[in-house]
């Protein structure tokens, strides 16, 4: 299989030049009411293609403490660390996600699936299922618009995110978001997979 052309510097540099066209600045609404909803502060949650690491910002502020944070790129997790001193070290985790090997409760989604190069779509939705704990939860937000040639990001729709994501979990939510940010306005969809993945 080819590899993800988007290689760790690819990305460095784009954090460097400050051309993070996706950088929120602070959690995005729909990851934010899903987190506010949840009870459980002790599960362990990874946030892999975090960038500046907003919703683990928030997740930490509220008291979950069992927060990862995975990302090629050495500059936001730096960002992540300066506006959050007290965040542990090894919690920070410069690295691939297809190299990364843990379990999780549960693994938030922003804007990395459309980040990587469509090739490795399959690839991600394996490890996902593998990353997480059986029943574990993928939670997030995917683009609904067009699959372009040029990207990132890169699009899809709720068909191709079915057809893909069945075989290792159970769709519990896959909608239009209808709390987007303004720009992102029914542009997205919401999603709960389920872990169902049995090796
Ligand atoms: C479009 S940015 C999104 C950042 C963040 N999720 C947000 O919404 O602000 C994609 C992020 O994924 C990271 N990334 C890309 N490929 C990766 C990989 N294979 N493993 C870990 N992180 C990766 C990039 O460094 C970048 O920070």
């Amino acid at each position: 299989m080819k590899t993800d052309k988007f290689s760790p510097k690819y990305w460095e540099e784009k954090y460097k030049n400050n051309n993070i066209g996706w950088n929120i600045g602070y959690p995005s609404t729909p990851i934010k009411e899903y987190i506010d909803q949840l009870k459980d502060k002790s599960v362990k949650v990874l946030i892999p293609g975090a960038g500046n690491g907003y919703e683990a910002e928030y997740l930490y502020n509220k008291g979950f403490t069992n927060v990862w944070v995975l990302d090629l790129a050495k500059n936001p997790l730096e960002n992540l660390k300066q506006r959050l001193p007290n965040f542990p070290d090894k919690q920070l985790i410069q690295g691939d996600f297809f190299k990364h090997n843990a379990q999780y409760d549960l693994i938030i989604e922003q804007t990395f699936f459309c980040a990587l190069d469509p090739v490795l779509r399959d690839k991600y939705v394996v490890k996902m299922a593998t990353l997480l704990k059986p029943h574990g939860k993928l939670v997030g937000l995917l683009f609904d618009f067009e699959l372009t040639v040029q990207g990132p990001p890169f699009g899809g729709c709720a068909e191709e995110y079915k057809k893909r994501f069945l075989k290792y979990f159970k769709i519990k939510v896959l909608e239009r978001a209808h709390n987007s940010i303004k720009p992102r306005n029914k542009r997205e969809l919401f999603v709960i997979f389920e872990n169902q993945f049995k090796t």
